[in-house]
């Protein structure tokens, strides 16, 4: 049965950063497993004065540089490929735009399926969505369908507006907003070792759970992104989307079908029982810091505030640590440790639930301690109490280990392609609902309004795990950081 789904795809912002590294690989993708096929045609829209053929040769590139090296298959999908030069401020492009949409889609015989992906700046979203209506580029025939990139909003009054602009436009079944952590293969693979494992569903509970921790730590600065970077910082940039969609992962209850519905309404709930601090408690229960500069294998990396494009005095977080906890019964009272930051010692994005300590037959053991690696290693660990080799009661400590092979993590689809191919087959299950998304600006804003008159900015040593209260805030009731790696070269 073939899987193609015929559409026409407007690619604004088809110029930037995001379309070249990521979203031309994954549409070629899309290509090559024949979801995209013979009836579609992607309009490139950007300021600058491109013509067909420079698009097209841009295209190509960029999916050449993603390791793809079948010229033929290049040649044929790069020809799809149409550009219209196009500010998206000014009304009067939009005609242009959809007089040339209605051309393509007569002649790749679409019927009326429309994609709209807005692949640039926050700021336009609303402008866009608005002259998408005035100008009548909807169509009537066919599916409408906008994917709109993160961030949706700064806080929760900015997030509602956007969302109040675009719902005037398109019908909340008809947005799909972007998180790609929610297209990673290891974040989905939390639900099936959860719910398809009767063994870890019957310990996933508060009288067997001692904590849950959530690590993503990235091992560079800033980088070109300091413009960005110092409106958001860490809450906003990581906590806000990437840990929070894990934490319902791992936090939800066990949906009633494999269906987006289903699995929203879990979600949803999961937000909803996020255990709410006052500010004050949030103080108590969130460390922020700033990368400082240090040595870091045997190279001087700059601090935060040293970086290009960022204030002298910038109190942007660039690390974030903070115990959470659910209201839910199951899990109510278990903390969920989270931490993120820009600087530290490794990439990885990885969780760790622990379990209880057990007395028994054995005496008092610790309790197992199960670690799902999303990124870049993808797999699993589960460590366990074992009887030493050749000794009759002593235990070790044993890691079962299971890890993807490279090979097939690298052939499997990149998230933005299996994201994009659920947009195409009109499934929501991995994007964001409004609801969900202002629950988790209700929270975060509490975090943030507890930062806000605070003047202070602790540090820590880049090429670290973040500072010392990181880790002083799981003393209480003898929690650890489970991943700690070292760093062998750390110096002053
Ligand atoms: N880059 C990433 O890795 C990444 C990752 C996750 C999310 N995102 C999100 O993806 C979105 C795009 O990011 P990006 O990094 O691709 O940004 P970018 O490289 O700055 O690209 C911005 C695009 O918008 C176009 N543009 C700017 N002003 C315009 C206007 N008035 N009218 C029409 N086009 C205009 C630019 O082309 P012209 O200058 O030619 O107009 C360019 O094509 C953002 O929401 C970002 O947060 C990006």
């Amino acid at each position: 049965m073939s899987n193609e789904v015929n559409a026409v795809i407007i690619m604004f912002g088809g110029s930037g950063d995001l379309a070249h590294r990521k979203l031309y690989p994954a549409l070629f993708g899309l290509f090559q497993h024949g979801v995209l096929k013979d009836h579609f045609a992607v309009i490139g829209t950007a300021r600058r004065p491109w013509s067909d053929d420079h698009y097209q040769e841009v295209v190509r590139d960029s999916v050449k540089e993603a390791g793809n090296t079948d010229q033929d298959a290049i040649a044929a999908f790069a020809k799809h490929f149409y550009y219209q030069s196009h500010d998206v401020t000014d009304a009067d492009h939009y005609v242009t735009l959809k007089q040339l949409a209605a051309k393509l889609d007569e002649q790749y015989e679409v019927g009326g399926n429309r994609l709209y992906y807005m692949a640039m700046a926050p700021k336009f979203f609303s402008t866009i969505a608005t002259h998408l209506k005035s100008e009548s580029l909807l169509t009537n025939t066919g599916f409408n369908r906008l994917i709109i990139e993160k961030p949706f909003g700064h806080d929760y009054e900015s997030a509602k507006a956007l969302n109040d602009a675009i719902t005037g436009t398109f019908k909340e079944e008809q947005i799909y907003r972007i998180d790609h952590y929610l297209g990673k293969d290891m974040a989905q693979a939390i639900l099936a070792l959860r719910f398809a494992n009767p063994w870890f569903k019957a310990v996933w509970d508060k009288d067997h759970i001692k904590d849950i921790q959530i690590t993503l730590a990235e091992a560079v600065g800033v980088e070109e992104r300091a413009g960005y970077y110092e409106t958001a910082g860490a809450l906003r940039d990581m906590v806000q989307n990437h840990v929070m969609q894990l934490l319902a992962y791992l936090t939800m209850d066990e949906p009633e079908a494999l269906t987006s519905e289903a699995i929203h309404a879990v979600k949803a709930k999961a937000f909803d029982d996020l255990h709410r601090y006052t500010e004050d408690e949030a103080r108590q229960n969130f460390v922020r810091a700033q990368y400082a500069s240090a040595t870091v294998d045997g190279k001087k990396v700059p601090g935060y505030r040293e970086e290009d494009g960022v204030a002298p005095d910038s109190l942007t977080d660039t690390f974030v640590a903070g115990k959470m906890l659910t209201d839910n019964p199951k899990l109510a009272g278990v903390p969920i440790f989270i931490r993120t930051g820009k600087r530290l010692t490794r990439k990885s994005t990885q969780v760790t639930v622990t379990f209880k300590d057990g007395d028994g037959l054995f005496g008092h053991t610790p309790g197992d301690q199960l670690t799902v690696y999303i990124e870049p290693n993808e797999g699993y660990t589960l460590e366990i109490n074992a009887k030493k080799l050749g000794e009759t009661a002593t235990l070790e400590r044993e890691w079962l280990n299971m890890r993807h092979d490279d090979q097939a993590v690298s052939d499997a689809p990149e998230a933005y392609e299996r994201l994009i191919g659920d947009v195409l087959a009109g499934d929501q299950t991995n994007f964001n609902h409004w609801n969900e998304l202002a629950q988790i600006w209700r929270y975060v804003d509490v975090i943030t309004r507890a930062w806000a008159n605070d003047k202070t900015m602790p540090t820590y040593k880049a090429g670290s795990m973040g500072p010392q209260a990181a880790f002083d805030l799981l003393k209480p009731g003898d929690h650890k950081w489970y991943w700690q790696p070292r760093h062998t070269q750390l110096a002053d």
